[in-house]
């Protein structure tokens, strides 16, 4: 479960994994098994599961336990203890983590980093390092991607993005690129005819990220609740977007910190809108609501 080291080197070959599992049987937890799974989860993963989420958990882990033909909780954390080790993990914590995401969430975000590009390239900037840090299925390090492709045009400075999550299911879905009709509605039309490849029947088409969008990027799994982090940095960006949310203030001030470390003075931190950083002992300085720079 550490973190491997990271290097900018680009990978196109995607794991074949299937898409993320529906949510399965419904079985009902009693208190001590479900601290059990939320002992677990917050050891690997930071995520902290608060009372209440017990129905949560058991139809999340329901269909991993059908597809191992387990039918009881305790089986399945003797399975996860025990015999399986960090690859039962792994399907765990896919199981656990939520991806919800979109293209252009937050759209503000990319106008804002659109003038902050533009700015540092004006001053003679040429070399730019940014990093999705919870990237889930994709749309936010290709929304950052083609921010950068429009701001720089292709080959102009030294640019690439490090895209990560923990979820090796949702990386999957990442590195594969492909999206629905649905899935692709908030990107701007021009932007999608430019960036997008257009396949599929004609009632329900798939739009597959181009090679010049993928190229900018490196996805890699990397799990944000033990740094240090293998990056040395210094980073220029980071988009850290609603994934503190499921972290207690102890893991989220320990990331903050580290997220700090990577980046450069003068670097920029996005988080989502509903994470400010308020309250905390933080060492940025506040550019506006959900953005923050390190001085
Ligand atoms: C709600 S999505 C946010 C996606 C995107 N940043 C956005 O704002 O649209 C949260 C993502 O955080 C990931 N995540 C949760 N815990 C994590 C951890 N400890 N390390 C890395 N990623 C984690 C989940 O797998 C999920 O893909």
């Amino acid at each position: 479960m550490d973190n491997k080291k990271i290097n900018w080197q680009t990978q196109s070959a995607a794991r074949q994994d299937g898409p993320r599992p529906e949510s399965g049987r419904n079985q009902d937890l009693d208190p001590a098994t479900f601290e059990k799974y939320r002992r677990l989860i917050y050891e690997k993963s930071g995520i902290a599961l608060t009372p209440g989420k017990e129905a949560l958990v058991a139809a999340r882990v329901g269909k991993r336990m059908r597809e191992l033909c387990l039918s009881d909780h305790d089986a399945y954390l003797r399975h996860l203890m025990e015999g399986a080790g960090d690859q039962e993990i792994i399907h765990l914590l896919d199981a656990i983590a939520t991806n919800v995401t979109s293209f252009y969430r937050e759209p503000e975000h990319f106008e804002l980093l659109a003038d902050i590009l533009r700015q540092w390239r004006n001053a003679g900037q040429q070399r730019f390092r940014l990093w999705s840090a919870a990237a889930a299925t994709g749309e936010e390090p290709y929304t950052i991607a083609i921010t950068l492709l429009e701001t720089f045009g292709p080959n102009t400075v030294d640019a690439r993005l490090l895209a990560t999550d923990i979820s090796t299911k949702a990386l999957t879905r990442s590195l594969q690129g492909a999206y629905s009709q649905e899935r692709v509605a908030p990107i701007p039309r021009p932007l999608l005819a430019r960036y997008f490849d257009r396949r599929g029947p004609r009632d329900a088409p798939e739009y597959a990220v181009k090679q010049t969008v993928k190229d900018l990027i490196v996805f890699r799994r990397l799990n944000l609740s033990t740094p240090p982090f293998p990056m040395h940095g210094p980073l220029d960006v980071v988009f850290c977007r609603n994934v503190m949310i499921y972290f207690d203030k102890w893991v989220r001030a320990r990331l903050l910190e580290e997220i700090h470390r990577i980046l450069r003075p003068g670097g920029y931190l996005f988080v989502g809108h509903a994470e400010s950083l308020t309250g905390m002992m933080s060492p940025f300085k506040v550019v506006k609501p959900s953005v923050y720079r390190k001085i």
